[in-house]
């Protein structure tokens, strides 16, 4: 055996493995649903549970699999109804309906699943899938990670509307309690021209070389920035209670005009899930509705409402550039990131990196030279660069392994489903 095709067959056999524990994580999460659990689309924005497991599924049906003439499509429909929003490979199912289908079944979806499976890791044991297409595989694994969080988001939100009490439990856990939230202090940053993001991101040359990036994370390029101070915590329910009391939520002034104009239309008045009861205020959670707890990092807040929150505290958010460099500065440090038994972000701490998304005051933009993959796959981040922001960080559901400094989330800035919180710069 050269030495060459040596590194070959070590890169598909890791692959081989990553790509059957990321599709085991996707069953183990679906594994607490019920066949009606996994059907209904709650809002518009959210998927039923069945259709990310076969959308990611598809993923790489039609970007991988596809490519090979001897392999044999599973069922032609399924192209239809589970592309999501590539225009390069044709018509879709519309995205509100979602929640109709209701065949395929669960079962169609799981015997969906282990036909895909089986076919490629057939491949990836043969050898059989040249750079490009295992570059495809990674990128497929790491979709499929986005897709476990997007599950997580989408059954809270679906479950929080059933009036059952204290609501559908998809995690049973302990109930946390309240140490008390540390003080707020401040680190200091030095300004001048920093490098950001990753060089080389999403260039499908190099893969699985245990660094994938997205290719909106880069070109890597400088930027100029001013001395600041970012908080060294994120900002905490406890925080939020004293915004509430202050009258936060009717004070136009603390407002951007379409955060303001949200918030009437939405009657807005605490965070998303936020209730308040005879004993104090209560959110819902993976694990039913529950306390809300002091020490914990808030969540559920849109763009719009963590902007407001940073002006009463006269401060204001971080952008992206700033919050890259200041979590490059911390290392390695983690928070809590995806625990299927928890589901929940943990007291705040010093990390940077997970818990919650952080808002930044950043547009989602393209990095000074980013060009968009060629192809279908090109439709995969470039063309959602208009009207978001762009959120840092990661999050309870955000599954370990699927977090770095460079990696640029984005929502619109009304979004509340997300794990979505802050933290103030100055
Ligand atoms: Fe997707």
């Amino acid at each position: 055996m050269s030495v060459d095709s040596h590194l070959a067959t070590t890169t598909e056999h890791s692959l081989a493995q990553r790509f059957l524990q990321v599709r085991g994580l996707t069953d183990l999460l679906a594994s607490r649903l019920s066949a009606e659990d996994q059907t209904p689309q709650s809002m518009t924005a959210a998927s039923p549970a069945k259709w990310h497991r076969a959308h990611v599924t598809w993923f790489f049906e039609e970007f991988v699999l596809r490519r090979d003439p001897a392999y044999t499509v599973y069922d032609d429909t399924y192209r239809y109804l589970f592309n999501s929003y590539y225009e390069a490979v044709g018509e879709r199912h519309p995205r509100h309906d979602r929640g109709l289908v209701t065949r395929p079944g669960v079962e169609d979806i799981t015997r969906y699943r282990e036909y895909v499976d089986a076919a490629l890791s057939d491949r990836l044991r043969r050898g059989d899938l040249d750079d490009e297409a295992l570059t495809l595989v990674e990128l497929g694994c790491n979709h499929e990670q986005q897709h476990q969080e997007l599950l997580l988001m989408d059954i809270k939100h679906l479950f929080s509307t059933i009036p059952l009490s204290p609501g559908p439990i998809y995690v049973d856990r302990e109930v946390d309690v309240d140490a008390g939230t540390p003080s707020l202090g401040w680190r200091s940053v030095g300004g001048g021209v920093v490098e950001i993001g990753v060089p080389g991101a999403g260039v499908p040359t190099a893969p699985f070389d245990g660094g994938f990036s997205y290719d909106n994370e880069g070109p890597r390029h400088r930027v100029f920035l001013e001395d600041f101070h970012i908080a060294d915590r994120p900002v905490t329910n406890a925080d939020w209670l004293e915004f509430i009391a202050d009258e936060g939520y009717r004070r136009p002034e603390l407002w951007l005009s379409d955060g303001w104009a949200f918030c009437r239309e939405q009657d807005l008045h605490a965070p998303g899930y936020w209730r308040l009861e005879d004993d104090g205020w209560t959110t819902f959670t993976l694990s039913g509705r529950r306390q809300v707890v002091g020490d914990e990092p808030v969540l559920h807040v849109s763009f719009y409402e963590a902007d407001a929150f940073a002006r009463w505290a006269g401060a204001r958010l971080p952008t992206e550039f700033e919050w890259e460099t200041a979590a490059t500065e911390l290392g390695d440090a983690r928070g809590n990131l995806l625990d299927p038994d928890r589901c929940h972000p943990g007291r705040v701490g010093t990390a940077m990196i997970g818990d919650i998304w952080e808002w930044t005051s950043s547009a989602y933009l393209p990095y000074p030279g980013f060009v968009a993959a060629n192809g279908a796959v090109g439709e995969y981040n470039g063309k959602f660069m208009c009207d978001q922001h762009v959120l840092r960080g990661a999050s309870a559901v955000t599954p370990v392994g699927h977090e770095r400094a460079t990696y640029r989330n984005f929502f619109p800035a009304s979004g509340r489903w997300l794990f979505g919180g802050l933290r103030l710069a100055r």
